[in-house]
């Protein structure tokens, strides 16, 4: 059985940790999908933490992902970036796959901004283009399964307003300003790590979800367990199986993902410096 304390006694020394090493307190926690790499560069001034050295901090195996917490200032306000995740995927339990989302909410984040990179499935959405998430369909273990951590949050947490409205309509007004053709849709978050089958893609098209992905999802429940404020984009990366006539390769997510990251940067730091905290 789980064991809550200790969970939370890992919590907290990772929060001492970081504490020891800077005293900057981030207001915002953002986390960088495959390939969001340039969002890290406009960074002012960052302290970097390797995940290395933060207690209990997993690290990830996948290509593509940096492994290091980054705080600095973004639009103005004090940022932690973390450079790389841990998916379900690579076997990591749930708690190790949100460990840092409660590590940022400890140390006092009151946002989270998530991005990713996914298949597109709905009419309209392309490569390349960028996807403001409002919605979830998760397939995924929930995160919260086992004791209720009751310092963070109740027991059974809200989930009608999981993307923040309110940072919705900031990133649609700076997609506006930006002259950048930002989509919106619901993600549907798959275990992976095969990609999905053409019969799973028309299930998910049925439900009503926009992007599918194998990640962001269980941060963004326990962001709203702990409180935060969340808002996501997502990076069509590919075609979804079954729309795409060739088959699926990580090659064609780098590719593509090159070209969307210079929107997907200017809208992560245009919406971080809009957003009333
Ligand atoms: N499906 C699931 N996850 C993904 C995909 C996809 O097509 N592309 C990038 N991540």
């Amino acid at each position: 059985m789980f064991d809550a304390q200790a969970y939370e006694a890992e919590i907290n020394q990772a929060v001492d940790y970081i504490k020891s090493r800077t005293d900057r307190r981030p207001e915002v926690m953002v986390i960088l999908g495959s390939f969001a790499g340039p969002v890290a560069d406009a960074l002012e001034d960052p302290i970097k933490i390797p995940y290395a050295e933060i207690p209990n901090w997993p690290r990830s195996t996948v290509v593509g992902h940096a492994g290091n917490l980054l705080i600095g200032k973004l639009g103005g306000k004090m940022a932690a970036v973390l450079q790389g995740r841990v998916h379900f995927y690579e076997g990591y339990p749930m708690t190790k796959v949100t460990f840092s989302t409660r590590v940022m909410a400890r140390l006092g984040a009151k946002m989270l901004c998530v991005t990713n990179a996914a298949g597109c499935l709905a009419p309209g959405i392309n490569p390349g283009d960028v996807v403001l998430v409002t919605d979830h369909i998760n397939m995924l273990p929930n995160p919260l399964i086992g004791p209720n951590l009751d310092s963070f949050g109740v027991r059974f947490p809200d989930m009608s307003k999981a993307y923040d409205p309110d940072l919705i309509n900031i990133a649609r007004f700076a997609a506006y300003d930006l002259k950048i053709d930002l989509k919106e849709g619901t993600y549907i978050a798959i275990s992976g790590p095969s990609f999905e089958t053409p019969a799973e893609i028309r299930m998910a098209s049925i439900f009503g979800a926009a992007m599918s992905g194998m990640s962001t999802v269980p941060e963004v429940i326990v962001a709203n367990h702990c409180g935060m404020k969340v808002l996501c984009f997502s990076c069509a990366s590919n075609l979804a199986s079954g729309i795409s006539k060739v088959a699926l390769s990580h090659q064609e997510v780098a590719d593509t993902m090159a070209v969307a990251s210079k929107n997907l940067t200017a809208l992560v730091l245009e919406s971080v410096k809009r957003a009333q905290l």
